[in-house]
């Protein structure tokens, strides 16, 4: 049972895996029946403040299959753009019968804000709060992870790109800790790098790619960028972007993830983003299986 997921540290190593062995069983059972959900739930609100094609349908898609109703509020004709704030909205839908709200946002931490006002009466789920925290895509992709390597202590991976800005890289560095994951690169311009953190060492050139088991992309966010310069633009094309030639320097059987959406021709080159190695579709599919098993947990009877 779970009342909120905020961030990847509102669960223990066991509920983490508890959920990559639930998807795991849902892949196998697209529409399960033995299911801890019944038909009276209250209803599921998806409220997308910012864009979002993957992780809103695939919230939806989940639902659907669990049997859970939800509706989904277009922002953009909703009274918010009356000025409404977004806690009145949240009242407003929650004495309608919603009872489980998951909000994407572009303000940092307003999740735990809004849990603090409303978290006794309703369960919230973080779809991404600006450049804080996407808990489910940290789970996704360590669903992902195991399929294809089946444990994470010995693991050597690689976090390439604009990891400052990302909620990616750290959802992912919080659930790759938290499994036991000891080697953790992140790799790109020093101006784009997270700062120091125990556990996870930093790295200003494409060396580091050497011996990786998993290349995690990230996209170039330039709508977080204050001013986007061409040039450094195509600095980092030159230095980092991930293609075939760059992808040589890691293991062999190394992976590739990226959260999406992609930017061909930027961080990454459609040979390698369409390759054999590239996980990026199986990390769509699992959003809908890993998300499956996060409403479960919420929704449970
Ligand atoms: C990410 C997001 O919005 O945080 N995408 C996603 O949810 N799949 C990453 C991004 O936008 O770069």
């Amino acid at each position: 049972m779970l009342k909120h997921l905020i961030q990847i540290s509102d669960l223990t190593r066991v509920q983490i895996e508890s959920m990559i062995e639930r998807a795991q069983m849902f892949e196998k059972t697209p529409f399960p029946k033995n299911l801890h959900i019944s038909g009276n739930q209250p209803v599921g609100a998806l409220l997308f403040y910012e864009n979002s094609t993957r992780t809103r349908v695939s919230f939806e898609l989940a639902a659907y299959a669990l049997s859970l109703k939800t509706i989904n509020l277009d922002i953009h004709t909703s009274s918010s753009k009356k000025d409404e704030s977004i806690l009145d909205t949240i009242r407003t839908l929650g004495a309608m019968g919603c009872g489980y709200f998951v909000i994407r946002h572009s303000e940092s931490g307003i999740l735990a804000k809004i849990t603090d006002a409303l978290g006794e009466q309703f369960s919230f789920i973080n779809a991404g709060d600006g450049q804080h925290a996407h808990p489910t895509q940290g789970l996704l992709d360590m669903l992902t992870l195991y399929q294809q390597k089946k444990s994470f202590d010995s693991l050597k991976v690689g976090i390439l790109g604009d990891s400052i800005r990302s909620r990616v890289a750290k959802s992912d560095i919080a659930a790759l800790q938290c499994l036991g994951c000891r080697d953790i690169r992140l790799i790109g311009p020093e101006a784009w790098l997270l700062p120091e953190m125990p556990g996870v060492t930093r790295h200003t050139d494409d060396t580091a790619l050497e011996e990786l088991d998993v290349i995690i992309t990230l996209r170039v966010q330039k709508e977080r960028m204050t001013h986007v310069d061409p040039q450094v633009l195509d600095n980092y094309i030159q230095q980092f972007q991930l293609n075939s030639e760059r992808l040589k320097q890691a293991k062999p059987n190394v992976i590739v993830m990226h959260p999406g959406p992609i930017n061909r021709g930027v961080e990454i080159t459609s040979e390698v983003a369409d390759g054999s190695q590239s996980m990026i579709l199986k990390q769509v599919r699992n959003g809908v299986l890993i998300r499956m098993a996060v409403w479960e947990k919420i929704a449970k009877n």
